[in-house]
């Protein structure tokens, strides 16, 4: 079951995987999956590039869920407030791709992490709550994303993209 104690451990920590009306659990030891509804219109209309929105109150902190908005995985992650302390304590001057993570998320939602899941480099699909600074690992050629989705080592160029996405309440938020 996924507990607020799971957030404590990085390596244990759940991970969600959502799709248009199909919730699986992948890895780790989950055997209680909450239930994430993704409120679309119908697969043709998602696939066509209409917005979708995502209920964010299954999601607990330390977790990540992705979504598919245009046929791409998104990510979005729950963050701890160690995580965000993490993010925010870094001097933007010294990332390879200088954002400051306030750039990266919505005012007030700080604890919301929503990023494409295509490394910048190839484009292959980063594991998330992975890698030297707890964000994102991307296997194919080693590059690290930290808690701000910003790139920190390897061969990737530049950060994990943010999408399009606005709050259209405190617990849902609308992509596209
Ligand atoms: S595609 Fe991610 S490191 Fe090369």
């Amino acid at each position: 079951m996924t507990t607020a104690s799971s957030a404590d451990n990085p390596t244990r920590r759940d991970f969600l995987y959502v799709a248009t009306g199909a919730v699986a659990a992948v890895g780790g030891a989950a055997t209680v999956v909450p239930l994430v509804s993704q409120m679309n219109p119908d697969a043709s209309t998602v696939a066509a590039g209409a917005p979708i929105e995502v209920d964010l109150t299954p999601i607990a902190e330390g977790q990540d869920i992705k979504v598919f908005w245009r046929g791409k995985p998104i990510y979005i992650s729950h963050r701890t407030k160690k995580q965000i302390e993490e993010a925010r304590k870094v001097p933007v001057s010294s990332l390879p791709d200088p954002q400051s993570d306030e750039q990266r998320v919505k005012p007030g939602h700080d604890q919301w992490l929503v990023v494409v899941g295509i490394c910048t480099h190839l484009g292959c699909i980063p594991i998330a709550n992975e890698g030297a600074y707890d964000g994102f690992f991307c296997p194919c050629h080693g590059s690290v994303y930290d808690t701000s989705g910003r790139i920190r080592q390897g061969p990737a160029p530049t950060n994990l993209a943010v999408p399009p996405y606005t709050f259209v309440s405190d617990t849902k938020i609308q992509i596209g």
